[in-house]
């Protein structure tokens, strides 16, 4: 399959639906895209000491251990150097990283302090004994790490940093989170994510709450603003109708920050299966007033009516009719312009994601 997607939208035709369809690229798109990318991980309150965690845990599945040590928060690789057990198991505090297979000891940067029993080694210790360093990144409290960045963190973020600071929020407040599962390929769950186009055929209550929508495209993210007519329902600078009612972030590949005058809501998208999907929300209020108002009102309803339809292309999708569709010049540009970046990331030949 070759991964061209036009740059005009107008000539353009979405990707093929062998993309979605076939175990190969499910697993290509490991290396060129998912471990290419920035993962968001934890928030920064939750990382006391250690914190170990398997990042994309049906999918990457990598042993990764997040650090707090005197200099911030770090990220390692949390596989021991000896013979490859996971080194901490469980949320704890300690002053060293103490592995429980045959006492291989590591202080909290990751260098190799001492190992029983190794007296004669040649050549020992090396760098290679000292536990890999990831590169880790945090913005507006959460922490991001990459395996191997392709890009870097500010080109990924760099927009969505400017909202954060625009909203000048200061106590989000953690209240929960709740993983969904949808029978249907990630990218298949991002498109739909990715236009309001069917917001009045799809969710019939949303749509009585949005007036107005639009979109704005950057490097590796896109910008979805929906207004409103109901001033109780939107942001408070927003001071002239038709009112802010949500910005929704979409980073490339999986991560949606939707922002709504009541607070935030995250969802990550994460691959399990080509056809199934985990979706963590995690949700943070600013201003507890608002949360039954406005496009943020109702999310449990309108995430059903978005799995019905992604799971219905994912049926359609297999169809021997089926290949590619046309773009709506007006409505799907951040379709458009994921697809160009799943192009460009799987077009990547393996040797430069080796190097990369
Ligand atoms: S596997 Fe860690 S010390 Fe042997
Ligand atoms: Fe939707």
């Amino acid at each position: 399959m070759v991964f061209r997607i036009h740059e005009k939208i107008q000539y353009a035709r979405t990707l093929s639906s062998e993309f979605y369809l076939d175990e190969k690229y499910f697993q290509e798109s490991k290396e060129k895209i998912f471990a290419r990318s920035w993962q968001l991980v934890a928030t920064v309150d939750e990382v006391n000491n250690l914190k170990p965690l398997f990042l994309l845990e049906d999918f990457l599945s990598e042993p990764i251990l997040l650090v707090r040590n005197e200099s911030g928060i770090i990220c390692l690789s949390n596989v021991c150097t000896h013979r490859g057990k996971i080194l901490v198991e469980k949320a704890c505090r300690a002053r060293l990283i103490k592995c429980g297979y045959h006492g291989r000891r590591f202080d909290l940067n990751g260098k190799f302090l001492s190992m029983p029993e190794f007296e004669g080694v040649e050549d020992f210790p090396s760098d290679e004994d000292n536990l890999t360093r990831i590169p880790c990144e945090q913005l507006s409290g959460f922490v991001f790490v990459s395996l191997k960045p392709s890009f870097s963190f500010p080109s990924f973020f760099g927009e969505v940093k400017k909202v954060f600071e625009q909203l000048g929020w200061k106590d989000l407040k953690f209240v929960g989170a709740r993983d969904y599962f949808v029978k249907a390929h990630w990218a298949l769950y991002c498109e739909n994510y990715l236009e309001g186009f069917h917001i009045p055929f799809v969710h019939k209550s949303l749509n009585k709450v949005v007036s107005d929508y639009s979109t704005e495209i950057f490097r590796f993210s896109s910008l979805q603003k929906a207004f409103t007519d109901e001033l109780e329902a939107s942001f408070e600078f927003s001071h002239n109708p038709p009112y802010l009612a949500a910005l929704y972030f979409f980073i490339f590949p999986n991560l949606m920050l939707n922002f709504y005058p009541w607070g935030l809501s995250v969802n990550i998208v994460k691959p399990v299966k080509p056809d199934e999907t985990r979706i963590s929300y995690l949700t943070f209020v600013a201003d507890e007033s608002k949360l039954a108002k406005g496009a943020g009102a109702n999310l449990h309803r309108v995430e059903m009516e978005d799995e019905a339809v992604v799971e219905s292309v994912q049926k359609g999708i297999r169809s021997r009719f089926y290949d590619r569709g046309r773009y709506s010049p007006s409505q799907e540009r951040c379709v458009h312009h994921f697809h160009r970046l799943i192009a460009e990331f799987m077009s990547v030949e393996e040797t430069a994601v080796e190097n990369s």
